[in-house]
């Protein structure tokens, strides 16, 4: 049997990884600023990650949501604590459409209420509901087309008050930053006013934080550096280094009954292990805050480089828009410099790095953008 061929493949193979460097198949060394996109967060191999799975999988591996499982309860209490959102309950998927998917389900229930409204450019993932939300008509089959969403554009207060007043949403999801469009990050005041405008509407604030959360904008979300507190906030990603987990934390306010929300994988008992890992890891390292610090020394390091029209972003996510000439440089990093990076289209390169890289790894990566664009 062949595979169902829908990924454009790069010609490299890695077959191993520490921190944030990956080797190939070849024995050629990379570094890693794209994270297998967003997903590692603490680096590649981090032996604390190892060691806890290797213990776990030696106890046990999976049962199913029918029994207690101590392990989930001890990530809700840890990631409540490292969050800040002690008071919110956690629900376990396995990735971030699936978060997504529950959280518009949630929201869906508890208002009683059908439409959304979600930003243009908008990626939620690619489930029904995440892909009718997703401002990208390509990855919609016919199945999935609905009249359910309404797309308005980024920071645009007017639209959102529009179509909240008709009293028809069940809420309003937006992405702590905009990865997939290319880094775009909705104003404070605009968040703010969102909040206000979802609790004046009986509506509910959903923040995508599948790629903006865990740390990587130098605080544990994104929205945290507007001050808004979302009535659900979805994640995946980095919250397991890259063992398939993704979680979705919801406000007191809103009230479970059994079989309203189920899985058979999420939750199980290594991706838990793999998320409580990632926690420690982040909190005995500091890494919130050497995302915060490395990223702004990026984020005002790139800004002074012609070769970029913008530089975008907050902490170890950025997105920098190559000015005209330059198209080609994201290829020239991986295959003449060896540097994974992320893209946004033909003209933005997004560095999504693990949490844990170092000044010298920034330094590397700007003197490469120097040598290949001076
Ligand atoms: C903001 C955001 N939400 C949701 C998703 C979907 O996550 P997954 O691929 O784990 O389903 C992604 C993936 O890129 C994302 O960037």
């Amino acid at each position: 049997m062949e595979l169902f061929d829908v990924y454009k493949l790069w010609p490299i193979e890695p077959i191993k990884a520490k921190g944030w460097k990956i080797w190939d198949k070849d024995g050629a060394e990379y570094t890693d600023l794209y994270g297998g996109h967003a997903v590692i967060s603490i680096g590649h191999c981090h032996p604390t990650y190892i060691n806890m799975l290797q213990e776990q999988l030696n106890k046990l591996g999976f049962y199913s949501n029918a029994v207690q499982n101590s392990l989930q309860k001890e990530l809700a209490a840890k990631l409540g604590e490292v969050s800040g959102y002690n008071d919110y309950t956690l629900f376990l998927a396995n990735s971030g459409a699936e978060a997504n998917e529950n959280a518009l389900k949630l929201a869906s229930f508890h208002t009683g209420k059908r439409k959304f409204i979600a930003l243009e450019k908008a990626f939620h993932g690619r489930t029904s509901g995440a892909v009718a939300a997703t401002d990208n008509p390509k990855i919609r089959a016919p199945f999935n087309k609905t009249d359910h969403i309404t797309f308005v554009p980024i920071n645009d207060i007017i639209a959102v008050d529009k179509w909240l007043s008709t009293g028809e949403y069940a809420g309003v999801i937006i992405e702590g930053i905009q990865g997939v469009a290319g880094i775009f990050e909705p104003q404070k005041e605009y968040l703010q006013e969102v909040s206000s405008l979802c609790k004046k509407h009986s509506a509910l604030l959903i923040l995508d934080e599948v790629q903006s959360g865990y740390g990587r904008t130098g605080k544990f979300f994104a929205h945290q550096h507007s001050d808004v507190t979302p009535d659900i906030i979805t994640t995946a990603k980095g919250m397991g280094n890259g063992f398939p987990i993704g979680g979705v934390l919801i406000a007191p306010h809103i009230k479970p009954s059994y079989g309203m929300l189920g899985t058979t994988f999420g939750g199980n008992h290594l991706a838990c292990t793999a998320a409580l890992a990632v926690l420690k890891v982040i909190e005995d390292e500091n890494l919130v805050e050497n995302a915060r610090v490395i990223g702004e020394y990026l984020i005002d390091s790139l800004s002074k480089l012609p070769v970029f029209k913008e530089v975008r972003g907050r902490g170890l996510m950025i997105g920098l828009e190559l000015g005209q000439g330059y198209e080609g440089l994201r290829d020239k990093l991986l295959f003449e410099e060896h540097i994974f990076t992320g893209g946004a289209g033909a003209n933005v390169i997004r560095l999504l790095p693990p949490l844990n890289i170092t000044k010298e790894v920034a330094d590397h990566f700007i003197n490469t953008i120097k040598k290949l664009t001076e």
